[in-house]
């Protein structure tokens, strides 16, 4: 059984690059319903509770330093078999080995900097959409 719903996030490296519009507006053209949308500046406390199925790993400060360094934009979308099909439409989580055309190959610069985040599981969108939105939130 697969959902229809996964999450997102644009990185704050991409936010302050300017590709939030261009960003969106591939997210909507591949056919992605925005449920719910919102700017958030994590701290590094939230960033770490939201990733912490990595912490431990060699990666886990870095990726939590950078996910509180900006503002973030966090959004719940709604397509058949989301999580997947979303997955495959952003890229490999290396931009460096993502598809051409993808959001990470287009705006993600190294793989700390991969521009967006996607769910891994329908668990992992459900848990995920749910830290930053309520279900009142979610249209
Ligand atoms: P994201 O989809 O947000 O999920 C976890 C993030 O950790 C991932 O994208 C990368 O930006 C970051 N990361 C940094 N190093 C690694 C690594 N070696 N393996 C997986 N993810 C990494």
């Amino acid at each position: 059984m697969t959902g229809k719903i996964t999450f997102t996030m644009i990185k704050p490296s991409a936010i302050t690059a300017g590709f939030t519009g261009n960003i969106l507006l591939k997210i909507e053209e591949g056919g992605y319903k925005i449920k719910a949308l919102k700017k958030v500046l994590l701290s590094k406390e939230q960033a770490g509770h939201f990733y912490d199925m990595h912490r431990g790993k060699p990666f886990y400060e870095e990726l939590t330093d950078f996910m509180s360094s900006g503002p973030i934009i966090a959004a719940v979308l709604e397509m058949e078999n989301a999580v997947d099909s979303f997955r495959t439409f952003i890229g490999a989580t290396d931009p460096a080995k993502a598809e051409e055309g993808t959001i990470r190959k287009l705006y993600g610069k190294n793989m700390g900097e991969n521009a967006v985040h996607g769910s891994d599981s329908d668990e992992s969108a459900e848990r995920e959409a749910g830290f930053f939105f309520s279900f009142l939130e979610r249209y």
